[in-house]
């Protein structure tokens, strides 16, 4: 199983081979594979991993164990555990070791497959608002913020906030984005603004600041980003600050739209703020920031001084109210429970 170690993006491309559950429970709490639906994906084929691992007399024990450890390696995002449950469920009625390996596997691959497909899917669906925008713009692009990196190195293939993007893209309509940088971890300036450009898509980088500036200055037409976490009300948990761009693009009056694959629910739970767990990370990724130098190399600079105690609180939850829509695979909802279960039936 290889990744991309996203630590190093965009200055150098590192694959990393993992043979091991523990390796690729180091890759994820280490974010080296980061983004809801990659760490779902991700996760599927630890699975996978421990099952080569497992002892034949000890099959569901070492599988347990095995999942416990990656569920505990990141508390926020939904595809994680979901990821992991399903594989579970698959393999409870294996009976040999053989028959667990050989229908992991099967399940990974499914796992990652459905993640890139109901991705496209929401390409196709968010494409429409995007069209909206634009035939009221003569030609002009349709400005798109958005924020953190929920883009194909998220995901399998497409990813969930940039799916829209690209296809709007690829039809010929004209689009720019807005790129929030996304301090501390700068997902936004390291992997999205890479991600962009390598489609052909025109974007600007922008401190994270900057947003409800542009949007008080009629500079965006729409916020389109992904989640880690999402109830069954539309109560919606993303990368820290998108709360922030949610309460200025509600005040400046602009469609503010949430993309995501059905993995991404949380059914068991209604009200985001009080029950989704939000994830702290440590000090340093506050303290130092990485980057290249001008001799080529890559480097870790202090930017503030030593020991200075720092909160890094990885997610933030903006509610339903705020969100004039969500993008799934199955089409486009007002983030209202009823209108939610009505897209999704079965989670009645
Ligand atoms: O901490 P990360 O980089 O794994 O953050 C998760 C995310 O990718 C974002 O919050 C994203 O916007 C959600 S959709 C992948």
């Amino acid at each position: 199983v290889c990744i991309i170690d996203q630590r190093f993006l965009p200055h150098e491309f590192v694959v990393e081979r993992m043979t091991s559950v523990e390796e690729v429970c180091r890759a994820i709490s280490e974010m080296r594979v980061r983004g809801a639906g990659l760490i779902g994906a991700a996760a599927g084929y630890g699975i996978y991993l421990a099952t080569r691992n497992a002892h034949p007399h000890r099959i569901k024990e070492d599988l347990e164990k095995a999942a416990q450890q990656l569920i505990s390696t990141r508390p926020t995002a939904r595809n994680l555990a979901w990821a992991v449950e399903r594989q579970l469920d698959e393999l409870s009625s294996c009976e040999t070791l053989d028959e667990c390996q050989s229908r992991s596997l099967a399940t990974a691959r499914c796992i990652a497959d459905e993640d890139a497909s109901f991705c496209q899917r929401i390409g196709e669906h968010g494409k429409k608002i995007i069209e909206e925008i634009a035939a009221k713009k003569s030609g002009k692009p349709v400005n798109i913020l958005t924020h953190c990196n929920a883009g194909w190195l998220a995901f399998v293939d497409y990813g969930s906030a940039t799916a829209p993007i690209y296809a709007a893209h690829a039809a010929g309509i004209p689009v720019h984005v807005w790129v929030d940088e996304t301090r501390p971890w700068l997902q936004g300036a390291r992997l999205t603004a890479w991600e962009l450009s390598q489609q052909g898509v025109p974007c600007t980088l922008i401190s994270d600041n900057t947003g409800g500036h542009l949007m008080q200055h009629g500079m965006v037409d729409l916020v389109l980003v992904g989640t880690d976490r999402t109830t069954r009300r539309g109560d919606v948990a993303n990368k820290i600050g998108t709360y922030l761009k949610a309460l200025a693009a509600f005040d400046n009056h602009i469609p503010f739209y949430v993309a995501l694959p059905s993995s991404t629910f949380d059914w068991s739970i209604t009200d985001g703020l009080h029950s989704i767990p939000i994830e702290q990370r440590g000090a340093d990724e506050v303290l130092y920031v990485a980057g290249k130098t001008d001799r080529g190399e890559m480097e870790r600079v202090l930017i503030a001084q030593e020991g200075t105690p720092c909160a890094n609180y990885g997610f933030d939850v903006t509610p339903a109210r705020l969100i004039s829509g969500l993008i799934t695979e199955r089409g486009i909802t007002p983030a209202r429970e009823a209108d939610i279960l009505s897209l999704y039936p079965e989670f009645a």
